[in-house]
């Protein structure tokens, strides 16, 4: 347990703890209450010997933090994993265990822990580990659901003779006794030169009353932008293997922005919109903190949703109602010259005609961060630009994303104390972190006045 300390940039809305933090693990609700263990290092604020810290909440506005939940043995640290309650109404975590062989290889395997009724005690199971590695560098981030149709359990582990860029399904009937079933990935979506990570397989329905299977899945360097992002695909999932219902090559992104990455949904709750939670960094810079008393938080909880579009089903996602309503209001048509505070919900609709710009300007900067403009066939894009930062490589970016037709749309701002959620229309989302001077500095949304041309590379299709 911590007392949360006052730190300039530490969010208030959005999970932190008091050193380092990456992804979310073994999301699970169970009697009412959400668990979120996390990778942490109690003892650091880089990325250092994992443990699973322990969190829950009610609402995802007040947490209780729990003593560490999962630490590392003589078999590795603990890196990411999920949790499953079973039909007996048993909570189990599955973890990698992750050590460095005396080549400097990364050795990883899978491992299964029986939580008390309470959630307060962990113990690791007698025959672990229950799915050992045959050779496979990547091997890692168990993520496991039911799977009704086969009446079985189903993980989804990042899968790599190298780098990993492919997520295996594995199946079993106890969770102890694995059996491997198909493999992903190799020729579909964006593949830079790190690992896939943290895959995750849910099904929704889309509006049309069909279901749909979507596997997100972490992609750890070169994104569209430099360092981390997290896709997805569309498709079907028959127990065994996934099929891709787009073109190989189609590239979804289920965030647009620098810093949303390792998505995890919470197992046993809202199966038609499930809720996820991703670490809010970038593997490119996370290592390299600018704060002291905390180095990394977690996003505001969303519900995903398919939602039909003229280029067919994307993933769209929507923020609770009631962690909406924790955050102080602000109508974009009646913006107060400063906000009282750096926490606050921007909300509004916003219409373009044919060759206007609207720029949104936060924490009193002088370039805007993010700028819509509406080009002369009537579509709109977005640019967004962070400011370079002393000490993070490749923090600074300036990018823009074609968001396609639109004269008027939703825009919906979460702001805390330098964390920023954007969306237009549920569909399009951009999570960055910023560290300005004035978290509470003036607000300005109107035409763009700073001319700079963005260097001429292509836009990023959204959606
Ligand atoms: C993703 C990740 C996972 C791994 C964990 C280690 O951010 O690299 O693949 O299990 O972090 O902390």
């Amino acid at each position: 347990m911590f007392n949360q300390s006052f730190e300039k940039f530490r969010p208030q809305l959005h999970f932190s703890a008091h050193h380092w933090i990456n992804d979310p693990n073994g999301l699970i609700y169970v009697n009412g209450v959400y668990h979120v263990f996390y990778q942490c290092d109690p003892d650091g604020l880089v990325h250092g010997t994992m443990h699973w810290g322990h969190a829950s909440t009610t609402d995802f506005v007040r947490w209780k933090h729990h003593d560490i939940a999962l630490f590392p043995d003589q078999n590795g640290a603990c890196w990411s994993g999920s949790a499953v309650r079973t039909k007996d109404g048993d909570v189990k975590l599955l973890y990698t265990s992750h050590l460095v062989d005396e080549n400097g290889r990364d050795f990883q395997q899978q491992w299964l822990v029986h939580a008390d009724e309470f959630m307060a005690k962990f113990e690791k199971e007698r025959t672990n580990p229950v799915i050992m590695n045959n050779g496979l560098a990547c091997f890692r981030d168990p993520k496991v659901f039911w799977h009704e149709g086969t009446g079985r359990w189903i993980m989804a582990l990042s899968h790599g003779e190298n780098m990993g860029h492919s997520v295996g399904f594995h199946s079993s009937t106890d969770l102890v006794n694995w059996r491997f079933e198909s493999v992903f990935g190799e020729d579909h979506g964006r593949h830079g030169d790190g690992s896939w990570e943290c895959p995750d397989l849910l099904q929704l329905r889309a509006p049309d009353g069909t279901q749909h299977w979507v596997l997100v899945v972490g992609i750890g360097n070169q994104a569209y932008g430099a360092g981390s992002g997290t896709m997805y695909f569309i498709g079907q999932f028959d127990g065994r293997e996934f099929t891709n219902a787009n073109p190989p090559e189609a590239e979804l992104w289920l965030d647009y922005g620098r810093d949303y990455y390792a998505v995890q949904s919470f197992f046993g709750i809202h199966q038609e919109e499930p809720l996820v939670l991703a670490w809010a960094n970038n593997w490119k810079y996370a290592q390299h903190p600018v704060t002291t008393s905390f180095n990394g938080l977690l996003s505001l909880p969303r519900h995903l949703k398919l939602i039909e579009t003229s280029q067919g089903l994307r993933l769209g996602a929507h923020v609770p109602e009631q962690m909406k309503s924790a955050f102080p209001q602000i109508s974009l048509s009646d913006l107060p010259t400063h906000p009282s505070t750096g926490v606050f919900r921007l909300y509004g609709s916003v219409s373009l005609s044919v060759g206007e710009t609207k720029a949104l300007t936060l924490f009193g900067d002088l370039v805007p961060q993010f700028e819509f403009a509406c080009n002369t066939d009537g579509s709109v894009t977005l640019r967004q630009r962070r400011a370079p930062m002393e000490g993070r490589t490749e923090f600074e970016h300036d990018y823009c994303i074609a968001l396609g037709e639109m004269s008027a749309f939703d825009l919906e701002v979460f702001v805390d104390n330098g964390v920023v959620e954007l969306n237009v229309h549920d569909l399009i989302w951009s999570t960055n972190v910023y560290y300005p001077d004035q978290l509470a500095g003036r607000i300005q949304f109107g035409a763009a006045s700073n001319d700079t041309e963005l260097e001429a590379y292509p836009c990023l299709q959204a959606p």
